[in-house]
């Protein structure tokens, strides 16, 4: 019987950080998550990991459900290894070789997907990586090639009958970029030339897109969801239970204030976030549930302000002090998830608000004009085209 794939949380430089992380298994659990990548070099790290690379693995063993891959980024093997030394095969089972970063040149000349530049190296690395570290240990993201597809059966060649953990195949070019379709038919092409499980990045939006892929790509054993997670942090509930979100309107406030409040308690605070994770009291399925969230935005308020509040109203709005910093990277999820949210919220202004306060007055403005009608959560197309932040 065939299992059904893996949905995992993409690797995503500065996006699916720890705290993202931790708000992500509040909404809807995934299972599986794979860490941005950590720039490797022959002087870093040296003797330890920064605190926020993988505190899950190190600070909070076995405190979060789900399993995390670490990535490096290097194109040579003794800092390579020598970063991978301080984890151990007991806190990370399997390590991950960044092989697709497009922009690699100041990290290296085989940093990212520079290594495939040439596949000879490409193959006599992997096959040193995958040697010193042992069987199933070593995974590989990589794209299709530099400049052209064709580039690809001559790097699935190089890695042979390796055995890899995991070979997940971002299905465009470093010159594609982030633009254009990824081509899930050459994932489908790895996933039946080896015996390695093979894992596609690269376009899932929503339950139809996933049904695209499955179908084009019936080998795969998994796949990573990237900024589908921003345009709708839901997502992986929405495809385990082969329908869309709906969440209530004040549930919704307070799991987006819950995500601007974790960014600021690991800015200000990151070891008292981490003790209180370690706990148990932060890092539980919250989902849709309005009491989940409100203990959580209460922890997070007392962590963060020293006073526990909750968002319920213009007052409660004046009590939040957050950081242009927090804020920064509550408006770029904004600027993703406004594409799968009702018309109102999608076409509101808030992506022009200047601070937190702001921001959230006009949200629970916003919420409380939608009446009784639950937010429902289904990432829209058409929407894309208009929203700047979409493109990259
Ligand atoms: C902002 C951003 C940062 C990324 N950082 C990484 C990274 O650290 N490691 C990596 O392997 N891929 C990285 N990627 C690539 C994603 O993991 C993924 O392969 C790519 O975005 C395609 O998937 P998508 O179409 O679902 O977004 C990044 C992508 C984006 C948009």
């Amino acid at each position: 019987m065939p299992t059904k794939p893996q949905i995992s949380v993409a690797p995503m430089e500065g996006v699916t950080t720890f705290p993202m992380r931790l708000w992500l298994q509040m909404v809807a659990a995934p299972e599986a998550m794979t860490s941005p990548f950590l720039r490797v070099t022959r002087v870093f790290p040296e003797e330890v990991l920064p605190l926020d690379f993988v505190p899950e693995l190190l600070q909070l063993r076995g405190a979060l459900p789900y399993s995390l891959v670490p990535q490096y980024i290097c194109g040579e093997i003794e800092p390579f290894m020598r970063a991978a030394a301080l984890l151990p095969d007991t806190i990370a089972p399997m390590i991950e070789l960044n092989c697709g970063c497009p922009s690699p040149n100041s990290m290296g000349r085989y940093a990212g997907s520079g290594i495939l530049r040439e596949p000879e190296y490409f193959a006599r690395a992997v096959e040193e990586l995958c040697r010193e570290l042992g069987p199933g240990r070593l995974a590989i993201k990589m794209r299709l090639g530099i400049e052209s597809d064709s580039e690809f059966p001559h790097l699935l060649a190089a890695l042979g009958k390796l055995p890899l953990g995991r070979l997940t195949v971002h299905g465009r070019t470093r010159t594609d970029g982030y633009r254009g379709l990824a081509r899930w038919e050459r994932v489908e092409e790895a996933a039946c030339s080896t015996q390695v499980p093979v894992h596609a990045s690269g376009d899932i939006w929503g339950l139809n897109s996933w049904e695209r892929l499955q179908h084009i790509a019936p080998h795969i054993q998994g796949a990573m969801v990237g900024r589908g997670l921003l345009r709708n942090p839901w997502i992986f509930t929405e495809l385990k239970e082969s329908q869309p979100v709906a969440i209530e309107g004040m549930s919704f406030i307070q799991a987006i204030f819950a995500y601007v409040l974790l960014q600021e308690a690991f800015l200000r605070e990151p070891e008292k976030l981490l003790q209180r994770v370690a706990k148990g009291r932060l890092g539980s399925l919250c989902a849709v549930d309005f009491s989940a969230w409100e203990r959580v935005v209460v922890e997070l308020t007392s962590l963060c302000f020293g006073v526990p509040f909750l968002l319920l109203d213009s007052k409660s709005v004046e009590a939040m002090n957050i950081s242009p910093v927090a804020f920064s990277r509550l408006r770029f999820l904004w600027s993703y998830l406004r594409s799968s949210l009702p018309e109102a919220l999608a076409s509101a202004s808030l992506s022009r608000a200047r601070n937190a306060k702001d921001f959230f007055q006009e949200l629970l403005a916003l919420c409380r004009g939608l009446g009784d009608s639950p937010v429902l959560l289904s990432h829209q197309e058409h929407w894309d085209a208009k929203f700047s932040g979409l493109r990259g």
